[in-house]
């Protein structure tokens, strides 16, 4: 660093070049190894019993649309298989349909769908007719994925995101674009590991600078 040109400075530039290579390199390896989880919504669910139009409460079929997005730029993603969970609200304990994906693999940047109707069993739907049409399901997603990077992957995270659906008289869901599941904890997660080691890499460096 400074023009200091004793016995040791040989060394000691030496040592800062190689903590700073070896800085670089971790840092340019937390960039290349980092992953984001794949982005999930439910996209065009439709209950007809709660479609004031139809006026037939004895259809208990919800429909849906399960959208996969790998946002990672060179990362394929191996799930699990994936399992869907529909509660009516507000009993949050009340399992009304349940789904389950094939595990498969996606590649960087895909996007997948999987459509499916399924039979809702216990809801009240003749109680959410009385009070408008209105409808209100929890929905939560479960599964563990691995990355792909290059030709290794991963070891499996846990996947676990959910989000409400509300459905108004048309019997779909009020919100246009989709609804976007969400995890419960904002956790680090998936980037704890890698920044822990960039912090530990760091303060080293500044140690021994
Ligand atoms: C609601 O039901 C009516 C009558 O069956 C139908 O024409 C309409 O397409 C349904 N709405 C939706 C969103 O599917
Ligand atoms: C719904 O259907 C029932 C019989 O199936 C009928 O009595 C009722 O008038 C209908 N309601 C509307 C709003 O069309
Ligand atoms: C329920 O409604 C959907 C959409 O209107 C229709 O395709 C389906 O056949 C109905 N199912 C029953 C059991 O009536
Ligand atoms: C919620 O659903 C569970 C299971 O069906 C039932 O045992 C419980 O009584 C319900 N609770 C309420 C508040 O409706
Ligand atoms: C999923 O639904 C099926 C029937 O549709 C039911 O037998 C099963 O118990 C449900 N699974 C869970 C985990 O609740
Ligand atoms: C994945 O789901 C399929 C059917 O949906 C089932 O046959 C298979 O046993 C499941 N695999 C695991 C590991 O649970
Ligand atoms: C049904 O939902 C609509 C819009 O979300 C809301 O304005 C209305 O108050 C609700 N009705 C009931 C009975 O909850
Ligand atoms: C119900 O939701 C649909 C879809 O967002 C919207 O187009 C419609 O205006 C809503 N209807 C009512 C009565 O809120």
């Amino acid at each position: 660093m400074s023009d200091y040109s004793g016995g040791g400075g040989g060394c000691r530039r030496c040592c800062c070049s190689f903590i700073l290579t070896s800085g670089l390199t971790a840092l340019f390896m937390w960039l290349s190894l980092r992953t984001s989880p794949p982005v999930c919504s439910i996209q065009n669910f439709y209950v007809p019993a709660l479609n004031k139009t139809a006026n037939d409460t004895t259809n208990h079929t919800i429909y849906f649309d399960l959208k996969l997005d790998n946002e990672n730029k060179d990362k394929g993603i191996y799930y699990d298989n994936i399992t869907l969970t529909f509660n009516y609200l507000p009993n949050t304990t009340l399992q009304v349909a349940n789904y389950t994906a094939r595990a498969f693999y996606q590649g960087h940047k895909k996007s997948t769908r999987r459509k499916a109707r399924l039979e809702a069993v216990g809801v009240p739907w003749e109680a959410a007719v009385a009070a408008g049409y209105n409808g209100t399901f929890r929905v939560d997603l479960a599964t563990k994925v691995r990355y792909k990077i290059v030709f290794w992957s991963t070891k499996r995270h846990k996947l676990e995101v959910g989000t409400t659906l509300v459905v108004n008289e048309t019997g779909k869901t009020v919100k246009k674009k989709g609804d976007r599941l969400k995890s419960g904890a904002p956790g680090l997660g998936f980037y704890g590991a890698p920044v822990a080691l960039l912090v530990v890499l760091s303060v080293m460096v500044l140690v021994f600078v």
